[in-house]
């Protein structure tokens, strides 16, 4: 069985009684564990919601997405949120008036797991994204490219098992956003993660092993 299966999933937005949008119309594909794959897709064919969906956001669908053998659906958004899924923006969403290692750390502020293997993962981590001489700076003291290590930093404080990315190079060159391409290719290797990223560049999809392409909210 395959890590993660998505059937038929559909989601409608419902703007009023008569108008709704449906924004994803049967996307079914599966995931091996430790793949990198990329979604493409024009602007609006739903990589957004499909990607919110897979990433605990969004419930209002039909379908089902099975991670691990289990039913998403059965389980606890918070948890699922935290453990199993690591999310990355093309805006990075850090907390300006936190620091690198401050940002990187928030999830924990809300864990029961304290102590020492939290600094272990932490100097893991900055050393990973390459932001160890960076871990006092603010947000607004990094380049673009340094900020979305940040992020990715902070989606994988809790060892996620997925890692899902929304347009991560949206915002950045090309030679920055290619070095965002290869933190996560390390990144699929060493740490087995499983990642699914969205993307409008072609050039950027085909380092991944594997292209879904949507359509008017169905994978073709
Ligand atoms: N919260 C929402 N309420 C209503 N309609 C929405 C909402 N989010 C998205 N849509 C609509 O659903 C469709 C799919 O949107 P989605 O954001 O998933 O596309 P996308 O493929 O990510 O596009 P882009 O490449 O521009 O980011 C669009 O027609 C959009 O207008
Ligand atoms: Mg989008």
């Amino acid at each position: 069985m395959a890590y993660i299966e998505i059937k038929d999933l559909k989601r409608a937005y419902v703007m009023s009684k008569d108008v709704s949008v449906e924004a994803l119309r049967g996307v079914s594909f599966s995931v091996d564990k430790g793949e990198f794959i990329s979604v493409v897709g024009s602007s609006g064919s739903g990589k957004s919601t499909l990607l919110n969906i897979l990433g605990g956001l969004d419930w209002e669908y039909t379908g089902d997405v099975i991670v691990d053998g289990e039913n998403i659906k059965g389980s606890d958004p918070n948890f699922y949120r935290r453990y199993i899924v690591g999310t990355i923006f093309q805006q990075f969403h850090l907390i300006p008036s936190l620091n690198v290692e401050e940002n990187i750390l928030l999830p924990y502020k809300f864990s029961k797991r304290k102590g020492e293997d939290v600094n272990q993962r932490l100097e893991y981590i900055l050393k990973m994204v390459g932001l160890e001489d960076r871990r006092k700076h603010l947000p607004k003291e990094l380049s673009g490219g340094q900020a979305q290590r940040v992020a990715i930093g902070r989606a994988l404080i809790d060892s996620p098992k997925i890692v899902l990315a929304d347009e991560p190079t949206g915002n950045l060159d090309s030679k920055t956003g290619d070095s965002i391409i290869s933190l996560l290719e390390d990144l699929n290797k060493k740490e087995e993660l499983t990642i699914i990223l969205v993307t409008h560049d072609q050039k950027i999809a085909k380092k991944t092993e594997r292209i879904i392409t949507l359509v008017d909210g169905k994978n073709v």
